[in-house]
């Protein structure tokens, strides 16, 4: 690990946590790469970092490559049926082990000179082992591999650093909304397929900034939707209702109240679907909060695992159909990301409602989504403001909604559940809080 930032490094960030305290943000974040390789160095290899679906690797000797951070691994299931992110990198020149994108495999063998490894990682021989190697040391020359992997509601993260805490730790707070949105069925999640990919011209912040809190570009950015009624239902002013949930380390949830009459029921599920959930599994306080009416229509783990449940009613044509997703953002570059996107399903549902949710989240999220297009078009903006020397010189980007007498935004005191919780959507809570995070992990 390296040690701590170098002086003019630690100069902006001081400056940057200052301002951030006004609700300024400097547009140098959107492209900088010093930033970038901070980042690489301080926020991917030291936090929890999102890699896949347990639904993705069923059974022993199943794999799918992930990254973490710019870093290729194979996240596999073992002999033993255990986890393992293995660095996709030989010990002896560093090529790849693993080519393919998914597969089934007891073993890797690198194509370069042959080594092979077990799919635990172990190394487990090589050609002209007796002539060659006969006095190599087996034991010291594995792949390397995350220290610790874990899973919580289905979700498998991985993390780097050998001292991090648990990941139970990691997530605190979030655990509790976690388990409402995936903790529901006892047969519980599998995601449909492979995860969508595609390059998105705009820093790997810029997804996590918006799905952390930013419900308030809705009205603007996706008018074009209001205006054919793809957003039918989100009230007077736009908002569905919608409030930022703040818990601790940076992860933020955007809330709504969901508005289907019956027979939808919680989370606006028709009863073919929440006739299959178990309430019982949550305790008084996470139940009250879908009895009452809430769900969650985003939320971001800090850094870069995002989330995204159907508005009220995603297409004007169909009945309304809840469709989960989860989104990645891979840095690729200072000045690009790769964005994943995986369709989330119950397994008790009907088959018939899930591949009906999943062709509305297609279709609102993806390579071709019309969500999707709006999106990435505002977020490529970034870059080219970050680069220009008179954005710097000039420019602090605004981050004050819902601050102190600028708006109606204010703080629940009745909210049944943890974190802190507004009253309206109108502010930059969640994302000056994940950007507080961002700057204190680039401090440590
Ligand atoms: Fe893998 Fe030589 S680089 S065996
Ligand atoms: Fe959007």
């Amino acid at each position: 690990m390296t040690g701590s930032p170098n002086g003019s490094m630690q100069t902006f960030l001081s400056e940057f946590q200052k301002d951030l305290a006004q609700g300024l943000l400097s547009p140098r974040v959107w492209n900088d790469p010093d930033l970038h390789q901070a980042e690489l160095e301080r926020i991917f290899t030291r936090c929890w970092v999102f890699v896949g679906h347990v639904s993705e690797i069923p059974t022993p000797g199943d794999y799918v490559l992930r990254y973490i951070g710019e870093d290729q691994f194979i996240m596999v299931r073992d002999e033993q049926g255990e986890i393992q992110l293995l660095f996709n990198s030989c010990m002896h020149r560093g090529s790849p082990v693993c080519r393919a994108e998914k597969g089934n495999a007891s073993h890797f063998r690198c194509p370069y000179h042959g080594w092979i490894y077990k799919n635990s990682g172990d190394w487990n021989g090589a050609p002209q082992r007796a002539r060659a190697y006969r006095k190599l040391d087996a034991a010291a020359w594995g792949l390397r591999k995350a220290p610790h992997v874990d899973t919580y509601q289905g979700l498998i993260f991985a993390c780097l650093d050998p001292e991090a805490v648990s990941l139970r730790e990691y997530l605190g707070d979030a655990c509790w909304y976690l388990d409402v949105l995936f903790g529901l069925s006892e047969q519980g999640t599998s995601v449909a397929g492979d995860p969508h990919r595609w390059i998105v011209p705009s820093n790997w912040k810029s997804g996590a900034d918006n799905f952390v809190g930013d419900a308030y570009h809705v009205q603007s950015l996706h008018q074009s939707l209001l205006e054919i009624d793809v957003l039918k239902g989100l009230g007077q002013d736009n908002s569905g209702g919608s409030f930022h949930i703040a818990v601790e380390g940076g992860h933020g949830f955007i809330g709504g109240r969901r508005s289907l009459p019956e027979p939808w029921g919680i989370m606006d599920y028709p009863p073919e679907v929440f006739s299959t959930f178990d309430l019982d599994r949550l305790d008084p306080s996470q139940r009250k909060f879908l009895e009452d009416g809430y769900g969650m229509f985003g939320f971001t783990i800090f850094p870069n695992l995002s989330f995204f449940q159907s508005l009220p009613n995603s297409d004007p044509n169909e009945p309304p159909r809840v469709f989960t997703l989860l989104r990645q953002w891979q840095p690729k570059g200072p000045e690009k990301f790769e964005l994943w996107n995986w369709s989330v399903q119950w397994n008790s549902a009907p088959d018939e409602y899930n591949q009906a949710a999943y062709t509305a989240g297609v279709g609102a999220f993806g390579p071709s989504g019309i969500f999707e297009q709006d999106d990435t078009v505002a977020w490529a903006g970034g870059p080219p403001t970050g680069r220009s020397v008179f954005a710097r010189q000039t420019m602090k980007l605004n981050y004050q909604m819902g601050m102190d007498g600028m708006g109606d935004y204010a703080i629940r005191t009745d909210w049944m559940g943890p974190g802190e919780v507004s009253t309206s959507p109108y502010g930059d809570m969640n994302q000056r809080r994940w950007w507080q995070r961002w700057s204190d992990q680039l401090m440590s």
